[in-house]
């Protein structure tokens, strides 16, 4: 995956909000990058553009080598939200089977990767029926069900107890191993440890960290 140039300016009543003014990152297939920066440097506002979820104002994105002109599937690129996202109708059992539904997959062992997470125990509950830090590994759980080819992973580890982080950075290891070029935004240095490489986003640039 690779962005170039990426610039972004939010319209506000008190002025225009640069967020990214030329960032540029590339991240190779079985690479485990992670991006840091205080809040509000624009961590999630890059996500939303690596993932088509929004445009930038100039520069591009290229996703496994094609230009990105229109969101891609999950199987391209999956992501985990800050906001994770879950569909509060459905189980988080239902929840990590739907990528799998939606792109006409086999069911993979959708139980044994809640149980890999510690969250087995709760497929059949509803997301309001479990805690933040359970509704975030169940999010995990669903970018992984469909084994994406880029993961973009947004402070996975911010709700969840000490206990429960080894087990969420084991599987973003894996899915590197396995061939993902994974991007995790993060503040928390347990997971810089795991990484590969680490870039910092400053000012609406990046730079290695
Ligand atoms: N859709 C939007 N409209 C207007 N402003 C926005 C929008 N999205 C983000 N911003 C602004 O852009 C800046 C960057 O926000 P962003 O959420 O990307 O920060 P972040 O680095 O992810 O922070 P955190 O570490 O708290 O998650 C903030 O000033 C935010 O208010
Ligand atoms: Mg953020």
């Amino acid at each position: 995956m690779r962005g170039t140039g990426l610039v972004r300016t939010f319209d506000h009543p008190e002025g225009p909000i640069h967020v990214l003014r030329g960032a540029d990152l590339a991240v190779e297939p079985g690479e485990l990058v992670t991006v840091s920066g205080r809040s509000g440097s624009g961590k999630s506002a890059l996500f939303a553009i690596l993932c088509g979820f929004d445009t930038p104002d100039a520069g591009g994105v290229e996703l496994n080598g094609t230009p990105l002109t229109s969101p891609p599937t999950w199987r391209d690129c999956a992501v985990l939200p800050q906001a994770m996202g879950l569909a509060q109708e459905l189980t988080l059992a239902e929840n990590v089977a739907l990528p799998l539904r939606l792109t006409g997959t086999r069911d993979p062992d959708v139980q044994s990767l809640l149980d890999s997470l510690g969250i087995g125990a709760l497929a059949d509950r509803y997301p309001p029926e479990v805690s933040f830090g359970q509704q975030q590994r169940a999010a995990l759980a669903r970018a992984l069900s469909v084994q994406p080819r880029v993961l973009l992973a947004d402070e996975p580890t911010a709700h969840l107890d000490h206990g429960s982080v080894p087990a969420v950075l084991a599987l973003l290891r894996r899915a590197a191993q396995d061939g993902a070029a994974v991007l995790v935004a993060t503040h928390h240095d347990e997971v810089h440890a795991i990484a590969d490489r680490g870039l910092v986003l400053t000012d609406g640039v990046l730079h290695p960290g």
